[in-house]
């Protein structure tokens, strides 16, 4: 199926974001939110974007109003009858999802396609509360939507295999670049992520490195900000709460660091409460790699944390490898459960994070067994957070050392 129009419901960060990247392409879309308000405010949103196009000298101004005018702003559901496509992207609740899935599934005609935007909820929950399972499905696009080119696509138990493909179809067509990832908590780049974001304080509770030289280690390896400035960008709140997800999903791989919690009392929510790892402006953001002020607080919080949770005594030099072997190490969790494909990890992560290099090649070029033997050192001086993946041993004891010469195999049994 070709999606010729398609309906964004939620006009905030995310809905606009996505409205704009299929009017660009050609698709005419219904804006839908729950006031006119924020409707207007998702419309004038989308007009800046082609603006600052229109500026770039990305587009003519003749392009850019021909291509805005495929948005129309609504509050109703009228026009939703014909839509080939709905992508939500209303409040990270199940019970919003639920009740919106519910009028999308009544409105939209029997072939329409309804997409969740969510983060972290459950596609195949979301999708049972409508008749048509089979063509509910989660198109995951990263913020800023208009520029991130990642999109997790990710079926629930029941999603047929033609609306994957359509989704993914989608997707290319819009310039963006989908990854399938079979459902499961964190999806792809959150689940990988978040292990490298809790060894940075771990790294920190222990007193082995300055939260600089964290944040400078994870730049040289090549991400384009250190983990220490994401979770003052993301938000610490934010981040102790997918922690905690995940930590309840997963289990001891994720346990949270003492510094998250010490953080949340605190109140040290990062940018938004204007302290976080470091001291921030309201309303501005630090250019990249600009020297930061650290939070002259941070040192009294490590110091109780180091009371709370008596690091180890004989940890080894740091080094960008303990941030990222947890993350390379969930990489292979993935795999072995068939969420994703090894290459499409290299993807996930090169557009969705800003790696510069493919996490998996990396590991290869490493070694898979010296991967393997570091892992294994961590493990017996921190524990469960290091706990190898069983295909990496399966591999290294079968000598392989390169993901690619399994591209025509099962990498486990399906
Ligand atoms: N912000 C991000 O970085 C990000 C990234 C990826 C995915 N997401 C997910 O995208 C979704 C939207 O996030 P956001 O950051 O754009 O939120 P937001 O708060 O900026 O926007 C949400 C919008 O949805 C509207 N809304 C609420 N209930 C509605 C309903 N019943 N019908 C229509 N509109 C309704 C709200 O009025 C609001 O304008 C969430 O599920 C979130 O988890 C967010």
């Amino acid at each position: 199926m070709k999606v010729q129009k398609a309906a964004v419901v939620g006009a905030g960060t995310m809905g606009a974001g996505i409205a704009q990247v299929l009017s660009a392409s050609g698709i005419e879309v219904l804006l839908k939110d729950i006031n006119q308000e924020f409707v207007d405010r998702g419309i004038a949103n989308i007009k800046r974007m082609y603006d600052s196009r229109v500026k770039k000298g990305t587009l003519t101004q003749t392009e850019a109003d021909y291509l805005f005018a495929n948005v129309k702003g609504t509050t109703e559901y009228n026009g939703f009858e014909d839509v080939d496509l709905v992508i939500e992207a209303a409040l990270e609740t199940m019970q919003i999802k639920r009740q919106v899935f519910q009028e999308l599934d009544r409105l939209c005609p029997p072939h329409a396609i309804l997409a969740s935007n969510t983060s972290a909820l459950s596609i195949s929950e979301i999708a049972a509360c409508t008749k048509r399972p089979e063509k509910v499905l989660g198109m995951h696009f990263f913020n800023p939507a208009q520029f991130m080119k990642l999109v997790e696509v990710i079926p629930g138990v029941k999603t047929s295999r033609q609306t994957t493909d359509t989704a993914l179809q989608l997707c290319r067509d819009l310039h963006k670049v989908p990854v399938r990832v079979e459902e499961c908590p964190g999806f792809l780049v959150n689940r990988l992520l978040f292990p490298y974001l809790n060894e940075a304080l771990y790294v920190l509770a222990e007193g082995n490195a300055t939260p600089e030289e964290i944040d400078r280690a994870a730049v040289e390896f090549g991400l384009p900000m250190g983990p220490l400035t994401l979770f003052d960008m993301t938000g610490i709140d934010v981040c102790a709460h997918v922690t905690e997800y995940l930590y309840g999903e997963y289990g001891a791989r994720f346990h949270p660091s003492p510094v998250l919690k010490l953080m949340i009392e605190k109140k040290f929510f990062g940018q938004k409460s204007e302290k976080g790892f470091f001291v921030h402006q309201k309303g501005t953001i630090p250019a990249k790699g600009a020297k930061q002020e650290l939070n002259p607080e941070l040192p009294a919080l490590l110091e109780q944390a180091r009371k709370d949770f008596a690091p180890p005594k004989n940890v080894k030099p740091f080094d960008a490898y303990r941030l990222i072997l947890p993350m390379f190490n969930e990489a292979l969790y993935a795999i072995q459960e068939q969420v994703a494909e090894a290459n499409d990890v290299d993807i996930a992560m090169q557009w969705g994070c800003g790696l510069s290099r493919g996490l998996v090649s990396l590991a290869e070029e490493k070694g898979l067994d010296w991967c393997l033997n570091e892992l294994e050192a961590q493990q017996a001086i921190h524990g469960e957070r290091f706990r190898p993946a069983w295909i990496l041993r399966k591999l290294v004891r079968g000598g392989i050392h390169d993901f690619k010469a399994l591209t025509n195999e099962p990498v486990a049994a399906r």
